[in-house]
């Protein structure tokens, strides 16, 4: 009951968001990924439905469960990440979780690759990923949400790091993620966050996913909700 009557502020919204890790192929049987678990974006993706919007959640293969109330959207590699976010849009809200691997593979192979008779290793070809965040932050005029917020997972320098990452991918808030090993972060229950929204510095307490999920998409309504004013 209670919940029934819970204000829906973000109702009429259509939210995009990104998760898990992408999974890049080397071969038929092997792949370059990450240890993203997902958490982070499905808590995200629940609360934000919670609140009304309309929710695209477009995942790679990620371990943990899938969010209550959303359309999911199934990938593995970061061009189809790209390609089934740009097949969402347009939307009002866009939130980067997923942690898209920078680099795939050149040419995978069509076989899985054999080992030599004399044991040399095989050498891989990277090249880069379309960055998703950044092009999508781009876009010109209506395509673009209207918010548009990223993750930087740093290790060190976090301030330093997120707030030239903020002006380089052209989004509208960035949530910098301590992701060094001391922070746990990384499959555990709580993340270090400090929210950059423009010029404004925020450092938010330490708490579980849930909790960062439930202070983003709270933040996300009321800046809905000023922009109507
Ligand atoms: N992101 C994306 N597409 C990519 C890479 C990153 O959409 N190809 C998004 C992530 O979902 C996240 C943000 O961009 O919201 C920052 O990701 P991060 O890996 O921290 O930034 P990079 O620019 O890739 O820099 P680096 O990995 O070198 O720190
Ligand atoms: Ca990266």
């Amino acid at each position: 009951f209670e919940r029934a009557n819970r204000p829906k502020p973000l109702a009429g919204k259509h939210a995009i968001v990104t998760s898990g890790p992408t999974r890049e192929p080397i071969d038929p049987v092997r792949f370059l990924s990450n240890a993203s678990s997902g958490k982070q974006g499905v808590a995200i993706a629940e609360a934000l439905a919670a609140l009304g919007a309309r929710v695209s959640f477009v995942t790679g293969p990620a371990q943990y469960r899938q969010p209550r109330g959303c359309a999911v959207i199934d990938v593995e590699t970061a061009i189809e990440m790209d390609r089934a976010v740009e097949a969402a849009l347009p939307a009002d809200i866009a939130v980067f979780c997923a942690a898209v691997s920078d680099w795939r593979v050149e040419t995978p192979a069509d076989d899985k690759i054999k080992k030599d008779a004399d044991e040399t290793a095989p050498t891989l070809t990277l090249v880069a990923n379309p960055d998703i965040l950044r092009r999508v932050s781009s876009l010109a005029g209506g395509n673009r949400p209207r918010l548009v917020v990223g993750f930087a997972a740093e290790t060190s320098n976090l301030l330093e790091n997120a707030k030239a990452k903020l002006k380089r991918k052209g989004c509208d808030w960035l949530l910098a993620n301590d992701v060094s090993p001391a922070s746990g972060t990384f499959g555990g229950a709580n993340n270090t966050v400090t929210l950059l929204a423009g010029e404004a510095v925020e450092a938010w307490e330490p708490m579980d996913k849930q909790a960062v999920a439930q202070k983003l998409a709270t933040r996300i309504a009321e800046s809905f909700q000023r922009d109507r004013r």
